[in-house]
Formats: C-alpha cells, sequence, structure tokens
C-alpha cells in the first residue's frame, strides 16, 4: 500500500512565523540582506531543524546550502527545490523565504511519513539572490551554474567595502562544519516555490498558478562624470554638473525605452546618487542604477541600446560610462516540469492557470543544470519589495502541497 505523506500545515506555518523574527523591521517586514547577521542567523534556523531532522547539509564555495533527504538510488543525482532567505532593505517575509520552508517542509513531511523516494530529494537555500547589498542578484545560483565567475563575485563588495569573501568566512564560522558540496553538479529537477509578486493570481481568485518562464532582466550602473564647482558663484556657462546631467541622462532613458508604448517594457531607476553630495557644492561625479526587463531577448537588446545612446547624447557635455552589473536572459521552463506542477495543480484550479514571471528567480539558473519550473501563491494586493508583502496561510500551504506533488511525480517520472 502506498502511504501518501502529509504535510504538517501548522509546522510550516509556525515555521513561517518563527523564522520573519530574524531580520524583523518595526513595519511588519524584513531588512535581512545576504549574508548580513540576521540572515546567518535565519540559515542557522534552518540548519537547526535539518541536523534535527537528521538531514545532511552542505555547503558550496559560494555560501548556497543544501539540505538533503537521501533516496534508495544512490545513483540518481537530487529532486531539488528551495528559493533564498535573504531579503531587499525593506522587503517581505515571503519572498523567498516561502519557497525554503516549503521544500523543507517537504522534506519533513516526507521522513514522517518514512516514505521512500528514488531521488535524493534537497531543500536549497541560494545566496545573495535579491542583490541589493552585493550586486549582481541571483549570485548563488548563477555561480553554481557557471554563468558567473567564483572569483569575480567573491570579490563583489557591498557599500561598506565588505566582499562577499569576508562575509561568507563569517557566516561560515557562525554556520558550524558543514559538508563541501561542488559546485555544478547537475539536478534531475529542480522546483520553487514562490509568492507571485505581482497582481495576476489574486485578481483571478486563484490560489496557486504554474510558472511558464521568466521575463529578462539587466541592471546597469550608470556614473556621470563632471567637475565640482561652488554653488552659489559658478555661472551656468562654466559649470560641468554631473548631479544635473545624470537627472536629464536618467528622464531620456526612461523616455527611450518606452517611446514605442510597447507595456511589456519594465524601467526603474531604484538608486541615484550625487558626490560629494553637499548642497552648496556642484556635484562632480553622480551614479544611478537601470532595472530593465522584457520578456523578449531581442527587445531587450533593442532597449538597452536604445537607452545607452540616449544617456550619451543628454549627458553631454559630461562624461558617462555605463556598466552592464547584471544580465538574467529570459527563461522557458522545462515542459515536464510545467506538466508536473500542472497536473499538481489541478486539485485547486482545474484547470491549472499558467503565468510567466516578471521578477527574476534562482530557477532561472538551476534550469542550466536539469529540468527546472516554479510555482506561484498570491500576495495581498501584489506588493512585494515591500514591508508590507503578505500571503494567505491557505495559499502557503496549497503551494506546498503542489510543491511536494510535483517534486514526487518527477520522482517517479525522470
Ligand atoms: C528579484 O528580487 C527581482 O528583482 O526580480
Ligand atoms: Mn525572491
Ligand atoms: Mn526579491
Amino acid at each position: 500500500m502506498t502511504v501518501l505523506p502529509q504535510l504538517d500545515q501548522s509546522r510550516l506555518l509556525r515555521r513561517l512565523a518563527e523564522i520573519a523574527r530574524f531580520g524583523a523591521t518595526g513595519a511588519g517586514g524584513l531588512d535581512r540582506q545576504a549574508l548580513s547577521a540576521d540572515e546567518v542567523a535565519a540559515r542557522s534556523y534552518v540548519l537547526e531543524v535539518a541536523r534535527e531532522r537528521g538531514f545532511g547539509c552542505a555547503i558550496d564555495a559560494i555560501g548556497n546550502l543544501f539540505v538533503r533527504r537521501d533516496g534508495t538510488d544512490v545513483r540518481l543525482p537530487p529532486l531539488a527545490a528551495g528559493s533564498h532567505l535573504d531579503s531587499q532593505p525593506k522587503g517581505g517575509r515571503f519572498d523567498g523565504t516561502l519557497g525554503v520552508m516549503a521544500a523543507l517542509e517537504v522534506l519533513e513531511a516526507l521522513a514522517d511519513g518514512d516514505v521512500d523516494h528514488r531521488h535524493p530529494i534537497e531543500a536549497v537555500v541560494w545566496t545573495n539572490e535579491e542583490g541589493s547589498r552585493f550586486a549582481p542578484g541571483t549570485m548563488g545560483s548563477s555561480v553554481y551554474a557557471g554563468a558567473a565567475d567564483l572569483a569575480a563575485m567573491l570579490g563583489a563588495t557591498d557599500a561598506a567595502g565588505t566582499t562577499v569573501a569576508a562575509a561568507l568566512a563569517e557566516a561560515q564560522a557562525a554556520l558550524g562544519p558543514l559538508h563541501h558540496r561542488q559546485l555544478g553538479l547537475p539536478f534531475a529537477a529542480y522546483v520553487e516555490l514562490h509568492i507571485e509578486q505581482g497582481p495576476v493570481l489574486e485578481s483571478l481568485g486563484y490560489p496557486v498558478g504554474v510558472v511558464d518562464g521568466i521575463q529578462g532582466a539587466r541592471w546597469l550602473q550608470v556614473d556621470v562624470a563632471g567637475r565640482a564647482g561652488h554653488a552659489g558663484t559658478t555661472p551656468e556657462a562654466l559649470r560641468r554638473d554631473a548631479g544635473d546631467a545624470a537627472i536629464r541622462a536618467a528622464a531620456a532613458a526612461r523616455a527611450a525605452v518606452h517611446a514605442d508604448g510597447d507595456a511589456r517594457v519594465r524601467f526603474t531607476i531604484g538608486r541615484i546618487a550625487f558626490m560629494p553630495g553637499s548642497i552648496n557644492t556642484i556635484p562632480a561625479a553622480a551614479r544611478f542604477t537601470i532595472d530593465l526587463r522584457h520578456p523578449d531577448a531581442a527587445a531587450l537588446d533593442a532597449l538597452d541600446a536604445r537607452l545607452q545612446a540616449a544617456i550619451q547624447a543628454a549627458a553631454a557635455p559630461c562624461g558617462v560610462t555605463i556598466d552592464r552589473l547584471m544580465d538574467n536572459p529570459p527563461t522557458r521552463f522545462d515542459s515536464r516540469v510545467i506538466a508536473a506542477c500542472a497536473d499538481a495543480a489541478e486539485r485547486y484550479v482545474s484547470p491549472p492557470f499558467q503565468l510567466t514571471s516578471g521578477a527574476f528567480h534562482d530557477a532561472q539558473f538551476a534550469a542550466r543544470l536539469g529540468p527546472a519550473g516554479m510555482i506561484f501563491i498570491p500576495c495581498a494586493d501584489g506588493i512585494s519589495h515591500a514591508e508590507v508583502e503578505d500571503i494567505e496561510p491557505d495559499h502557503a500551504v496549497a503551494g506546498t502541497q503542489v510543491l511536494m506533488d510535483a517534486l514526487l511525480a518527477l520522482d517517479r517520472a525522470l
């Protein structure tokens, strides 16, 4: 007789509440940026559960954690699920964390029911998905997949000049002994549960959706070089005001990407700074960032070229340097994983609903190491990357159930 594994719903919800203490902000959200003391504490919380349950725990060279329940066939690669524990500087409690805690609940439920599976099943905690403290985002998964260079990423610095390598060394000391995991080991399949971070599922009243792919995302850093001077004495004609040039360039870039009226374009300037940043000094330099997204790779290239030309023209006579900090190409998920998630989602929505992710996710790099896919649940008012981010407990349970059912179906099929 096959025993169907049972999720422990109250354990899942309790663990989600408990892990939200690490990095909690007064306004109900999280400030738990990558490899901060609070993020390391959240990792320790996950490892404590894993060690108590006797699951294997490993870490790789960029700090990704792998919690494993062994399968019955030692020759098979793992089926993996997971996400990230780091947050935006003022982020929500579920972006990333839901996917990690759901994967852990799946392992625990399988252990409770003494359920055999052929493949090892892993819960993965990817390092620095958000990219807010150390750019780029999806750092851990892109290094693991060989899409980003390990040495370059270890050398990335935060605003205080701390390197990823230094933060990681501190984290490792706090996490205690762990097995070493080689980078790039393939997955039999990878499935990530995440909140949608947009309004579609909620507006349609669906508790769960199946993700067919992820739009492309590019991050640019624009540096404008001018000349410092006195704000009160320098006539306009003698100025090379980097701040003024940056404002013109930012407006020109926005106008350039929206010139065709393509409603799929997403353009955000999330950070801008003037140096030296004094009220009465003409800025000698300015820096701003651009987050540009589109589902189509060729459109993304064209938009990028267009905005770069617009910035160069608008910033004159100041000089401009544009660096690409991240380039996550659009991803189509594997049809077998989409089908497994859709079959599992049928329990809640029939026919199952498919959508494309506007946010980037570690699943797009896991997809380079095996068939991958994602499951979304709604979030309140479609809001994420904000402290008010929230979900319905029933949706967390439904998403976790779909995750477990899909993983077990893939265990049989692959
Ligand atoms: C992920 O955090 C994103 O910005 O899409
Ligand atoms: Mn996320
Ligand atoms: Mn995020």
